[in-house]
């Protein structure tokens, strides 16, 4: 079933959260909407051919309160990407972005992600396909780099040559990517995080709209990244502690104060996750992302460990949260 097409978000976003797979499926985005309602979200990257196959609901549903959110998508192959673009107008999403920072094996192996900075003439045919196929802002993540290809003068070249396809915003992962040697993970700490090398795109190009990303840890040094650069994105430090940033909306979107607390976070899944029990999901699917709420506290490891256990039942049901909820309220948390 196609939804209808929703009105589109023309907002500057100064915050947003980064794809990860395997940890911003859309569970963990709802857990993110109970702290911020502002921040934009993206789901974890689609394959763009993926989407062609029949189970593309199951890739593109997302729960209302997700809004604003961003599809992820990565491919090389403008028509692909065209639909893929299409289609994301159609589910209602907010923007799509064209992953140009990962450097698996898997998505080398299907000329997709970080290796395609090495050809920035195709990834600006895939972005100018993606502006034809649909009225959405059209974004890029991308890294500073890929093994020698990682000069100022390179970097700046495939800025200027995307941004005439036509980006909207620019996310720069400010780590080259090694695209041999390293898996992923090393990839993302390996590397040395070069900002000025994002500072200085932004100096050369201040009329386009540059998003940091990567390394930053809390909000302090969002706010000091913001004196530069039009927006921040962050990954690791929030999965890791998603409450350090409830304040999200606050700092970067002047709305009005509301501190969140762990309880409150995790009575606000209750109605979601009533939902996903209903259609068949599993509690666990929901739970093991609010395990980092709490931590730092005397009896955080007791209450983890009961949840996990609990929760992982495969008949594990509403009481186990509505529990968790009650203790952490117990406690003050
Ligand atoms: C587990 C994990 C999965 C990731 N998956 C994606 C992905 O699907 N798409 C993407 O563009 N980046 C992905 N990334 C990279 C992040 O979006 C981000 O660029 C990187 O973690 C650096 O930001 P950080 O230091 O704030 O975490 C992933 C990172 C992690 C840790």
């Amino acid at each position: 079933m196609i939804k209808k097409p929703k009105p589109i978000i023309q907002e500057s976003y100064q915050f947003s959260i980064a794809p990860m797979l395997d940890c911003t499926d859309r569970h963990f985005r709802v857990l993110m909407r109970q702290i911020s309602l502002k921040a934009l979200l993206y789901t974890e990257m689609i394959v763009a051919k993926a989407l062609e196959h029949k189970n593309r609901e199951k890739l593109l549903e997302f729960d209302e309160i997700e809004h604003p959110i961003a599809l992820q998508v990565g491919g090389d192959n403008p028509k692909l990407l065209s639909e893929a673009a299409k289609l994301a107008e159609n589910w209602g999403y907010d923007e799509i972005n064209l992953n140009i920072g990962c450097p698996s094996q898997r998505v080398q192996s299907g000329n997709f992600g970080a290796c395609l900075m090495a050809n920035p003439n195709q990834v600006a045919k895939c972005i100018e396909a993606m502006k034809q196929g649909s009225n959405l802002p059209v974004t890029i993540k991308h890294r500073i780099g890929i093994d020698n290809l990682d000069s100022k003068e390179h970097l700046l070249s495939f800025v200027d040559k995307i941004a005439s396809a036509g980006a909207d915003r620019f996310s720069i992962h400010a780590r080259k990517a090694i695209l041999t040697g390293l898996n992923p993970k090393q990839n993302r700490s390996i590397p040395p995080l070069e900002y000025e090398k994002v500072a200085h795109i932004k100096k050369c190009r201040p009329e386009l709209t540059i998003e940091l990303n990567g390394g930053l840890k809390n909000q302090k040094e969002c706010i000091n990244a913001l004196k530069i650069f039009d927006g921040v994105m962050v990954g690791r430090a929030v999965y890791a502690n998603p409450l350090l940033w409830n304040q999200i909306d606050e700092i970067f979107f002047g709305e009005k104060a509301k501190i969140i607390s762990a309880s409150q976070v995790i009575k606000g899944l209750i109605p979601y996750a009533e939902k996903h029990l209903n259609r068949n999901g599993r509690l666990w699917d929901i739970c093991k992302h609010t395990l980092h709420l709490v931590q730092g506290v005397k009896g955080a490891r007791k209450w983890r460990n009961e949840l996990t256990q609990k929760a992982q039942t495969p008949k594990a049901d509403l009481d186990v949260l509505e529990k968790a909820a009650r203790q952490l309220e117990d406690a003050g948390l």
